[in-house]
């Protein structure tokens, strides 16, 4: 099997609140998009192509190993992966999505990916259970219900894909309403089954500066 690990790296970062590009924020001396490409190589992931924003191209790639390939982004998730998956290899079997602002993620979970598709999954993400009390609020702030958090889970990153699967699907979704905040949404639109394995705490995302905080208590 031949994977092509995509990075989105072009969003800004607004809620981490830095003077650069989140994905170009130092955690540990290195860039976070440098330690999300390590990731999935390490768990391996034959190439990667990321997805940076326009402005600041030239910086991503001097930070960048020279074989990552670099691509410009779009204003949305969905569009910067659209742009990545478009110059990811066509002998590619596999596509792993995965955020450049989950830099710890552990190997572990790259892997579990891949095996999951290499079993036949034709999609597949890395999930965790919800442990805390999980309620309904209505615009006021008050609580009017109860959610039974057995069933539920928050979803992580690398996502993997069969190629064509990821492909069809995003020329599916092109031109819809639709928001999709990750990619596995965009195949389950396509009425695509998603799976499931383990994902991993270390590989939670960092979304405001508390998280960037404790993971430099992680190294
Ligand atoms: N992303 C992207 N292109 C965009 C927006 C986001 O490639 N137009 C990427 C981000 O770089 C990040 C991942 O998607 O690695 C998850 O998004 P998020 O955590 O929301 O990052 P930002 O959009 O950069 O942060 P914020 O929403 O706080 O501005
Ligand atoms: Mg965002």
């Amino acid at each position: 099997m031949h994977a092509v690990g995509i990075v989105a790296a072009a969003g800004s970062g607004l809620r981490l609140g830095a003077e650069l590009p989140k994905a170009l924020v130092l955690l540990g001396g290195r860039p976070l998009v440098c330690w999300a490409v390590e990731a999935l190589r390490a768990g391996g992931v034959d190439e990667v192509v990321v997805a940076v924003p326009a402005p600041q191209q030239a910086a991503f790639t001097a930070v960048l190993p020279d074989d990552v390939h670099v691509v410009v982004g779009g204003d949305t998730r969905t569009a910067s992966v659209r742009a990545a998956l478009a110059a990811a290899r066509e002998h590619a079997d596999a596509v792993l999505v995965h955020d450049a602002a989950r830099p710890l993620t552990p190997p572990e979970v790259v892997a579990r990916v891949l095996a999951a598709l290499a079993a036949g999954a034709a999609a597949v993400v890395p999930v965790l259970p919800v442990v805390d009390t999980t309620v309904v609020v209505d615009p006021d702030g008050l609580v009017t219900g109860d959610v039974a958090r057995g069933p539920l889970r928050r979803v992580q990153t690398p996502q993997g894909f069969d190629r064509t699967t990821l492909v069809a699907a995003y020329a599916a979704a092109h031109g819809s309403a639709a928001e999709f905040t990750d990619d596995a949404s965009v195949v389950r639109a396509a009425g695509i089954p998603v799976h499931t394995v383990a994902g991993d705490e270390r590989a939670a995302k960092i979304t405001v500066p508390h998280d960037l905080a404790l993971a430099e208590l992680q190294l």
